[in-house]
């Protein structure tokens, strides 16, 4: 009797101990996220701040801003939860647990998380199916050394948090369609992503470098396309935005740029827009070699609060116009904002009015003083989330 006493003592001494620590952890914990989340752009203060983003990952749809707008319609009813677990790639008979069964042969609705970490080499293009959210959130997830992405004739497509690079031109040859049929596909450049006839694409963190032709297509009447917080490196032409000069239907064409970090050592095409028209808002360049925004064929461009910072040595101009062409020399480009540093120079059309987006309430967004665009830019690209403090 004499001894049980101070242990009882003992014991609630540890249990509140234990109670103080759960509490004020959880606490600091959601502090902690409440102010980091006030310091993050739109798209990440949606979910980086929730430590239960995991559980959530769906949640990610509503936090798209720019001209692919929400994309609700990637969740819901029928939605199929696909997990990767083999990166392996049979391009005609792809095996259950392959990305490419996930992205091409499953139809409908179908939300693509990855078991582990993983190099992933494509024997031939992905075709990814409408509807289709490849979310390489939590893990290390390369596409590399070989073939890549490619998004055609398909709608509502998400990329999210995946590293691509050191993509190469693909020979034709039959590949399991966007459809979950094989189809023979002719020659393709070697590119990370390419969009041919797409519609409602989002481009979120993902880590773009070191392809043979481009980082990003956006080409063939292709629109409604946001290309956010990626970070494109060590590349010649980064973003086409429009086919070729002929291609008059990207006329229509509408593209969000929001948030990336282009470079170090890139070149040229951060974008290079042919006809349609582009929102650049909020990005960071990081020096560039021939020029950092570019186009022909009447492009429309709104730069607003970008910070340009132009290379040591080589072209101080942020813009390359195309002449010569009828209609070629016609283009609408405007600087709003924007930050120049290191002698950067920007050559805007003068005598007329900056063209609008006119986004819709689901495409709004508020740009950003180009004062934070370093640090709204900060996280770009793949981001390593820990699963302990979050993303
Ligand atoms: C692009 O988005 C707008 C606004 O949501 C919509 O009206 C239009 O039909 C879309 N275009 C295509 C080709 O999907």
């Amino acid at each position: 009797m004499v001894y049980k006493s101070p242990n009882i003592i003992r014991w609630n001494f540890v249990l509140a101990i234990v109670i103080t620590i759960f509490f004020t952890s959880k606490f600091s914990f959601a502090k902690q996220s409440k102010l980091m989340g006030l310091k993050m752009n739109m798209i990440d203060r949606c979910w980086r701040p929730n430590p239960e983003w995991r559980k959530h990952r769906q949640q990610l749809v509503t936090c798209s801003i720019g001209y692919a707008g929400k994309m609700t319609n990637n969740i819901g009813k029928g939605l199929t939860h696909y997990k990767v677990t083999n990166p392996n790639d049979d391009p005609i008979n792809p095996q259950r647990g392959t990305l490419r069964y996930g992205a091409s042969v499953i139809q409908g609705k179908v939300w693509i998380t990855f078991k582990k970490d993983m190099d992933i080499k494509l024997m031939k293009p992905l075709l990814i199916s409408s509807f289709t959210t490849i979310d390489g959130r939590g893990v290390n997830v390369h596409v590399a050394d070989n073939a890549c992405l490619m998004i055609s004739k398909v709608t509502n497509i998400i990329i999210h948090n995946i590293r691509i690079h050191h993509c190469k031109a693909q020979t034709p040859g039959m590949v399991m369609g966007p459809n979950g049929k094989v189809i023979h596909l002719g020659q393709v450049d070697g590119d990370a992503i390419r969009l041919v006839t797409a519609s409602k694409i989002w481009i979120d963190h993902n880590t773009l470098y070191d392809c043979e032709d481009g980082l990003l297509d956006v080409t063939r009447g292709s629109t409604n396309v946001t290309v956010s917080n990626n970070w494109f490196r060590e590349q010649d032409k980064v973003m086409l935005l429009g086919h070729d000069d002929g291609y008059v239907r990207d006329i229509n064409m509408k593209v969000t740029v929001v948030y990336n970090h282009f470079g170090p050592n890139c070149n040229q095409r951060m974008p290079r827009i042919r006809h349609g028209y582009a929102h650049v808002a909020n990005n960071l360049y990081l020096g560039w070699m021939q020029y950092a925004i570019g186009g022909s064929m009447g492009p429309s461009l709104k730069s607003e609060s970008n910070l340009f910072i132009a290379p040591k040595v080589g072209s101080k101009e942020v813009t390359w116009r195309k002449i010569g062409h009828t209609n070629g020399d016609k283009w609408e480009f405007h600087s709003v904002r924007d930050s120049f540093e290191n002698g950067a120079s920007f050559a805007v059309t003068k005598g007329s009015r900056v063209q609008k987006p006119n986004y819709n309430k689901e495409q709004i967004f508020q740009v950003a003083d180009v004062k934070s665009v370093r640090f709204l830019t900060r996280s770009s690209g793949a981001i390593q989330c820990s699963k302990t403090s979050g993303c």
